[in-house]
C-alpha cells in the first residue's frame, strides 16, 4: 500500500485527478477496450471531479471510452432528488464531460427487486472486464462505500442498513435533518472493491484521522472495513495533512 500526503484538500484533489488522467491516457482505451472506473460521491471527491471536468474541457482528457460504476445509491430516494447519488454524479461530473450515458452505471435504489439489481450490477462489472481503478472515500468510522463497521470483508453488492453515525454525517446534505436521510442503501461490497485492479482512497480532514490510523497502522478488522485494502496489491491512499494527525 502506498500513502501520499499532500498539504491541503485542494492538493489531494489535483493529485487524484492527475492520477486518473494518467491512468486513462496510459490505457489508451478505444471501442474494443474501455477503461473502467469505480466512483464515489460525497464531499471529498468533489474537488477531483472539478479538476477532471477542467481537463476534459481543455481537451486534455476524454471519457469517450470510459465506463463508470458508482459505489452506492440510497434506497427509496427518487433518482431526480437533489441528494440522490444519481443527481450528484450528473451535477458534479457526467453532464460536464464527454461520457456516453450508456457507459454510466449507477445502482437503482428504486428497483422492484433490489437483490436482482445488486446481482446485475456485479454481472455488469464482470462483463465490462472488471474495474481498472476504483476511487473511494472513507467515513470517520472507516467505512468504505456503505460497508459499515461489522460488514463482511468478502461482501458483494447488496442492500445495507446505514448506521447512526453515517446518517448523522450525511444529514448535512439533507438540511441537517437526520429524519430525511434514507436508512438503507445499495452498496458495492468490500470484495467488489478489492477485485479492482487498482484502488485509490481519498481522505481529507482531521475528522478522518482516526480512520486513517486504523486503515494503515492497525490490523485488518471488519469493524474498520477500509482495513481490508491492506491486502490489495495496488492500493494508494491520498490524504491531506489534517488527516495524518493520529498517525504514529
Ligand atoms: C460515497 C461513499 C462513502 C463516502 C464516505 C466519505 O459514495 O460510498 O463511503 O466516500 O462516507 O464521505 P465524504 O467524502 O462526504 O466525507
Amino acid at each position: 500500500m502506498r500513502l501520499v500526503i499532500k498539504d491541503t484538500a485542494d492538493d489531494v484533489s489535483l493529485w487524484a485527478a492527475l492520477y486518473v488522467k494518467a491512468r486513462i491516457l496510459e490505457a489508451k482505451p478505444d471501442h474494443r477496450k474501455y477503461f473502467v472506473l469505480g466512483l464515489p460521491t460525497g464531499g471529498t471527491p468533489k474537488g477531483m471531479y472539478k479538476e477532471l471536468v477542467k481537463m476534459c474541457k481543455a481537451g486534455e482528457l476524454s471519457f469517450k471510452y470510459v465506463k463508470t460504476f458508482n459505489m452506492d445509491e440510497y434506497v427509496g430516494l427518487d433518482r431526480d432528488h437533489p441528494e440522490s447519488y444519481h443527481s450528484f454524479m450528473w451535477e458534479n461530473l457526467f453532464k460536464h464531460i464527454d461520457i456516453h450515458p450508456d457507459n454510466v452505471n449507477i445502482l437503482d435504489g428504486n428497483a422492484k427487486d433490489l437483490k436482482e439489481e445488486c446481482d446485475n450490477f456485479e454481472r455488469k462489472i464482470v462483463e465490462a472486464g472488471g474495474i481498472d481503478l476504483f476511487i473511494g472515500g472513507i467515513g470517520p468510522d472507516g467505512h468504505i462505500a456503505f460497508n459499515e463497521p461489522g460488514s463482511s470483508l468478502v461482501s458483494r453488492t447488496r442492500v445495507k442498513t446505514l448506521n447512526k453515525e453515517t446518517i448523522v454525517a450525511n444529514s448535512r446534505f439533507f438540511g441537517g435533518r437526520e429524519c430525511d436521510v434514507p436508512t438503507q442503501a445499495l452498496t458495492v461490497g468490500v470484495q467488489t472493491v478489492l477485485d479492482a485492479r487498482e484502488v485509490m482512497i481519498l481522505i481529507c480532514g482531521s475528522h478522518k484521522a482516526l480512520a486513517l490510523h486504523y486503515a494503515i497502522e492497525e490490523g485488518i478488522n471488519h469493524m474498520w472495513t477500509v482495513t481490508a485494502l491492506q491486502q490489495h496489491p495496488k492500493a494508494v491512499f491520498v490524504c491531506d495533512e489534517d488527516a495524518t494527525l493520529e498517525l504514529k
